[in-house]
């Protein structure tokens, strides 16, 4: 009860954020204001890095500018990349579990407060991280599932609407038709040996992966950070499954007196190893973002070194510190990962590492 009521005189001071996570993004209300403390800048990165990520950072970046909040600018632009019908790894147009139903998961921190709140199972709802958001800011929960958090979203006014595009649908009956040798029903060793050649890849080559997720991180001009990931999940996952993005600790983590932390790529392993939170942790310890997410993949690898050698699940971590510096690291792959930034230099592309190339 101590932590409601404290929470509740942090939303009087902070003049009725719960409302303002329904509304439309209404940019042009800020008056520019340069309230801006000496050596903190703002800054906003996701790990989209397509056209929407980077609307997204234009989005989250025009409320930074004008003295907005990082838990305003991260919603708003959080929610772009969620109402993208193209996006199949995100909000609405993503992936649906192998029932054809979309399930999403999402989660939100403020690192001020250390208030989190998340929604995992969430079905008929467009933008995830703006339910989430009211978890956090509106309840003395962290996370609502399935049916809950669906009578929360109504409860606050959110209209329950079909996710499942036509896209999306056409892939997912490509892949029931299959019967897809990757479906998540099968032994350890099916599971450790998914099938890269499914046809409605071949079909559909713009799917990218089946973990598709989006961390945005930012931080205000008062230096305060916050941060989302949002998700459509493992794509034809089991009903009810839930990924590590609406868990505090995995999917993301942020800690106003370090940074943020966020994780895309198979949750499992993410649950499992708390990445977020490591990564926080390792920044605490004087490690720079960039390290920091280097060191959570070695410590995934590390710890399935007797029992699975040579696994390397695939994952894409993005961290950024109090100061502004930024990580970002992958598991396995030729090419270099890469995050969208955006911040008074204007937008540009942050080049991470490969943590094990050639994997
Ligand atoms: N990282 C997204 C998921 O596994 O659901």
């Amino acid at each position: 009860m101590k932590n409601f009521i404290s929470r509740r005189n942090f939303l009087i001071k902070t003049t009725g954020a719960g409302a303002s996570a329904l509304a439309v993004p209404l940019l042009s209300g800020f008056a520019f204001q340069d309230k801006a403390k000496p050596g903190i800048k703002p800054v906003i990165i996701t790990s989209h890095t397509n056209e929407t990520g980077q609307k997204a950072m234009e989005t989250g970046w025009e409320i930074l500018r004008t003295g907005g909040s990082a838990v305003d600018a991260v919603e708003k632009a959080a929610n772009i990349i969620e109402l993208d019908p193209e996006d199949t790894s995100v909000g609405y147009g993503g992936l649906p579990n192998e029932r054809g139903v979309v399930q999403l998961d999402a989660s939100f921190m403020d690192g001020k407060t250390y208030s989190a709140g998340a929604v995992a199972c969430l079905e008929n709802i467009k933008t995830p991280a703006s339910v989430a958001r009211l978890v956090m800011q509106r309840t003395d929960h962290v996370l609502l599932v399935g049916a809950g958090a669906l009578e929360f979203a109504k409860a606050w006014g959110f209209p329950e609407e079909n996710l499942l595009t036509e896209k999306a649908r056409k892939i997912w009956l490509r892949w029931k038709e299959e019967m897809s040798s990757s479906d998540d029903w099968g032994s350890p060793e099916h599971l450790q040996n998914l099938s890269k050649n499914e046809s409605y890849r071949h079909d559909f080559p713009d799917i990218e992966h089946h973990y598709g997720t989006t961390n945005v991180l930012a931080i205000d001009n008062n230096g305060d950070i916050a941060g989302c990931t949002t998700t459509s999940g493992l794509s034809f996952k089991l009903n009810g499954r839930v990924g590590d993005s609406p868990i505090i600790g995995a999917g993301l983590y942020v800690d106003n007196e370090v940074g943020a932390a966020g994780a895309t790529g198979r949750g499992e392993d993410v649950i499992k190893s708390c990445a977020s939170y490591y990564m926080v942790l390792r920044m605490k310890d004087g490690r720079t973002p960039q390290q920091a997410c280097q060191d959570a993949l070695q410590m995934i690898v590390d710890r399935y070194k007797k029992v699975n050698p040579g696994y390397y699940p695939s994952e894409k971590f993005v961290a950024i510190n109090k100061y502004g510096e930024l990580g970002c690291a992958i598991m396995r792959g030729n090419r270099n990962p890469q995050m969208s930034v955006r911040s008074d230099k204007g937008y540009s592309r942050y080049d991470g590492t490969v943590a094990f190339p050639g994997k």
